[in-house]
């Protein structure tokens, strides 16, 4: 293993080139690698030739300490590199399932959908299962989250934490916030993050939204290229860093629904093309009542499927663990209300398919009374706060 990432271990780098890079915030041989000879130039006003050997010199030095793979690599190789890639519990058998285990380092995943269906809820979860010990499925690693629409929640990290008999307080520590105010913004952050993710063991690295600002601040077609070409920048930096730093990289992005598409799913990413073409995997939410469908769409090895998942205060659950809680909190209400109810209604609450309860006879019985109106109440907190 490589233990000098500093740039003047590398050879021919002294003081003056060290200077001129931390300057342009690149802080170690890692970041030489994340940027890339083209953009070393740039921002440095080196000699394009000058930046391309330093480049080179710092994958060399990578790959001599096995943190890396050299450019011409036997399959073995690279199967043995792959071994390193570290997955994380989605703390769900369902996602886990669907993820083949967990969210992977060394890949960017992009999970997008509409709005409320889940994205920022399975940001936050991952947040706290990255923590979790290896044998629970975590990687004792921490968070960088870029919150670029000021979503980002510590009240829901506490609550999802406590579901998982973790210790709110020091979950919270280790996760970093970067609030982005702008697009530029965002990639300035990432730009910045390699001493941040090396001297805080970060292994998961979020941007929610990936899209979002990109979206807000170049508007109509004549800046659709600009845009493209920013947001370009942005995902495979994040995929290079992820790559380079064995992380985790998490974007979310939303989808509008297109009515002029009649064929297929009637929706399709902000980002464009950019985004999936960049991403390791990609994953579609969809909101299916108070449930939720995830869809592997674009993998190298996983197999296109769906699986079912609900959101809940212990974050992204399964399903079942959520009509649990529903009856649970259905009881709770019922005793508080002080009518009294027949069981045979506390067991219909249990099944969310009002189509399914309807049919049986209890079920339509309860209807009328002002008991069910107040168990509908609480099992929807499909709630969210943007769409009021
Ligand atoms: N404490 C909670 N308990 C149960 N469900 C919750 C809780 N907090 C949020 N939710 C659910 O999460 C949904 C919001 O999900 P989320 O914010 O992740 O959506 P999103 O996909 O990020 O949307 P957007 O594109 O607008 O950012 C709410 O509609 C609600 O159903
Ligand atoms: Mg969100």
């Amino acid at each position: 293993m490589v233990e000098d990432l500093r740039l003047d271990s590398l050879e021919g780098v002294g003081p003056v080139t060290t200077r001129k890079l931390s300057d342009a915030g690149v802080h170690n041989v890692m970041d030489l690698i994340v940027r890339g000879p083209v953009e070393i130039a740039s921002i440095t006003g080196m000699e394009k030739d000058t930046a391309e050997k330093i480049v080179n010199k710092a994958r060399q030095h990578l790959v001599d300490g096995g943190l890396i793979a050299n450019h011409f690599t036997s399959a073995t190789e690279i199967y043995k590199h792959r071994q390193s890639i570290g997955r994380i519990t989605t703390g769900t058998n369902c996602l886990d399932t669907l993820f083949d285990g967990g969210l992977e380092t060394q890949a960017l995943t992009e999970v997008y959908g509409e709005f409320g269906c889940g994205k920022t809820q399975f940001a936050h979860t991952m947040s706290v299962m990255v923590q979790k010990s290896k044998e629970e499925g975590g990687l004792e690693g921490s968070v960088l989250y870029i919150d670029t629409e000021n979503t980002f929640r510590p009240e829901r990290i506490v609550s999802i934490a406590k579901a998982h008999d973790m210790d709110p307080e020091k979950v919270l520590d280790n996760i970093i916030v970067a609030r982005a105010y702008n697009s530029s913004h965002q990639i300035l952050i990432l730009e910045e993050a390699g001493p941040v993710i090396e001297e805080n063991n970060i292994k998961l690295i979020v941007a929610d939204s990936a899209v979002g600002l990109f979206r807000a601040e170049y508007l109509g077609r004549g800046t659709l290229s600009v845009r493209q070409q920013k947001l370009n920048h942005f995902v495979h930096l994040l995929s290079r860093i992820a790559e380079t730093y064995n992380c985790a990289a998490l974007a979310t992005n939303q989808v509008m629904a297109s009515p002029d598409v009649f064929f297929g799913d009637p929706t399709r990413p902000v980002g464009g093309n950019v985004v999936a073409h960049t991403s390791t995997y990609r994953i579609y939410f969809k909101k299916s009542g108070k449930k939720r469908i995830a869809r592997m769409v674009d993998s190298p090895h996983h197999p296109e499927e769906e699986v079912i998942f609900a959101l809940a205060e212990a974050g992204v659950v399964d399903p079942e663990e959520a009509e649990k809680k529903t009856t649970k909190k259905a009881i709770t209400k019922k005793a508080t209300t002080k009518k009294t109810k027949k069981s045979e209604v506390e067991a219909t609450v249990e099944t969310p398919e009002v189509e399914a309860t309807v049919e049986t006879p209890e079920v339509e019985a309860t209807v009328e009374t002002p008991e069910v109106e107040a168990t509908v109440e609480i099992e929807s907190d499909d709630f969210d706060p943007k769409e009021e």
